[in-house]
């Protein structure tokens, strides 16, 4: 039994590290039946610092294994963000002849940022770096880091996208060990109110569509997000191998998640027809000071990534949570066909601290609707549609212990119409945290909230008029971390 992972807002089926501090996810991969997750650690304290790569694996995205900490500082600096890749037909020379292995591409953090590799012949347990480190120098660039590598069938070659200033530039290579630079994009484009960090580049259907795909850039910038502080914005448009191009009008920023807590999000390479990616649900406004021992910080869900054409024939980006999730529902709780009116319907019997709510609204009188949860004690999230704003919102400021930072309480809200005259929410509430995912993931909120253990009250609500509750769905959710 682990000893853990049952302390004041410690969260059940998110992942956190055993102790101290953690940020950004990095090295996802999945190989050998296994997902990989490695992330920024700070192995010695509950700040940021002595940045190494903790570890852990799972099977289903869900359950994951602490493994011992992977990469350490050296005398080249710190080991800041990464990614990994399956070198599987040994195009790096690292492996021994006939094998392949995994190759980590990553920021050494010293003097100046330079990137650096490792590999790993013992399926990502132990790193070992490459001995002509860095492999790329810095470039007179003072933030030029966090490198994403994946393979290009089409030209035949690995492609890095890497931060540099408020840009990404991307560089090729053969071998992973010498690197070209291709070129760069991001000059006056989205937003661009602070550094930007930590990009990710892919190809995904449009639809669901394989025979239709397109190009995904996300990239996170800090300060400057949506809700203040750090956050992820995106781009979609075309990679030819050499340059990535949007038809985005340079002012137009698409946000990738409207709450406060969802960072440095990375996809997991080698996963075929999935993409999934995590974030660091957290934010450097207040990173260092959430009331959190003897860890701090989560990760967000893992969440399958999509691209979806609206009705005005605009290409949003979609998350939605992962299928796996399905497995640690438990007790379940439903209701059908209900019109709800000013007064509130509670759930007693259902345990508020680890919840998945289901729900699909039809429009009414009512000019705002949804749900209070982790509610009791003058606590309370709500979890709202505003009609005439057409906008879906989380609101912490009752949500309980916010004295920390002057960044932590706020109402947040992202665009969202109606589907017709529906409206969808599914939301996972954990022990410190709400990810509400609107209308089959087209609009995500994640933030993160403190409330007493005792507010676990869930009550559903309209206001000035009535809802229709065509559905709902409460679980309580199981804990990851039992065995
Ligand atoms: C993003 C970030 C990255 C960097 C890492 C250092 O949160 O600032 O750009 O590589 O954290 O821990």
């Amino acid at each position: 039994k682990n000893p853990y992972y049952n302390e004041l807002y410690r969260p059940q089926f998110h992942f956190t590290p055993d102790q101290n501090w953690m940020n950004d996810p990095n090295g996802l991969v999945y190989y050998k039946g296994e997902y990989h997750l490695f992330y920024q650690y700070n192995p010695k304290g509950n700040t940021w610092g002595n940045m190494s790569w903790g570890h852990a694996v799972s099977k289903d995205l869900l359950h994951w294994e602490h493994l011992d900490v992977a990469m350490k500082p050296d005398e080249l600096g710190m080991i800041f963000s990464g990614s990994i890749v399956v070198d599987k037909h040994n195009t790096s020379g690292l492996f021994k002849k006939g094998s392949g292995g995994l190759v980590a591409i990553f920021t050494h953090a010293g003097d100046t940022q330079q990137q650096s590799i490792a590999y790993s012949e013992d399926n990502g347990i132990t790193w070992n770096k490459y001995n002509g480190n860095p492999v790329i120098e810095n470039p007179g660039i003072a933030d030029f880091r966090d490198p994403k590598v994946f393979w290009h069938d089409d030209t035949n070659k690995w492609v890095m996208v890497i931060a540099a200033g408020k840009r990404i530039q991307l560089y090729s290579s053969q071998n992973l060990k010498n690197w070209e630079y291709m070129s760069e994009f991001g000059e006056g484009m989205g937003a661009q109110g602070g550094v930007w960090e930590c990009p990710d580049l892919f190809e995904i259907p449009v639809d669901g569509n394989p025979n239709h795909t397109k190009w995904v850039l996300q990239v996170d910038l800090n300060p400057g997000a949506v809700a203040g502080g750090s956050g992820g914005q995106y781009f979609v448009g075309a990679f030819d191998g050499k340059t990535f191009k949007t038809e985005q009008k340079a002012e137009e920023i698409n946000w990738v998640d409207y709450g406060k807590d969802f960072y440095a999000a990375q996809s997991w390479d080698n996963t075929q027809q999935r993409r999934i990616w995590m974030a660091w649900m957290n934010n450097w406004d207040y990173a260092e000071k959430i009331p959190t021992s003897p860890w701090r910080s989560a990760m967000t869900l893992p969440r399958e990534v999509g691209l979806k054409t609206t009705e005005k024939g605009e290409i949003l980006l979609t998350q939605k949570p992962i299928q796996e999730m399905k497995k640690i529902r438990e007790k379940k709780h439903q209701l059908k066909n209900r019109n709800i009116q000013s007064d509130n319907i509670k759930f007693p019997k259902i345990d508020g601290q680890t919840q998945e709510i289901v729900a699909e609204f039809e429009l009414g009188t009512a000019d705002e609707f949804g749900f209070y949860a982790r509610k009791g004690d003058e606590e309370f999230t709500k979890i709202g549609y505003d009609v005439k704003r057409e906008e879906l919102f989380v609101d912490r400021t009752k949500s309980g212990q916010a004295n920390f930072s002057e960044n932590f309480s706020g109402i947040y809200a992202a665009p969202l119409k109606a589907a017709g005259n529906k409206v969808k929410m599914h939301i996972f509430v954990d022990r410190s945290s709400v990810e509400v995912f609107g209308n089959d993931g087209e609009r995500v909120l994640t933030n993160q909230i403190f409330p007493k253990p005792t507010s676990e009250g869930l009550e559903v609500y309209a206001k000035n008029g009535e809802v229709h509750l065509s559905s709902l769905n409460v679980y309580k959710l199981d804990s990851t971390w039992k065995n």
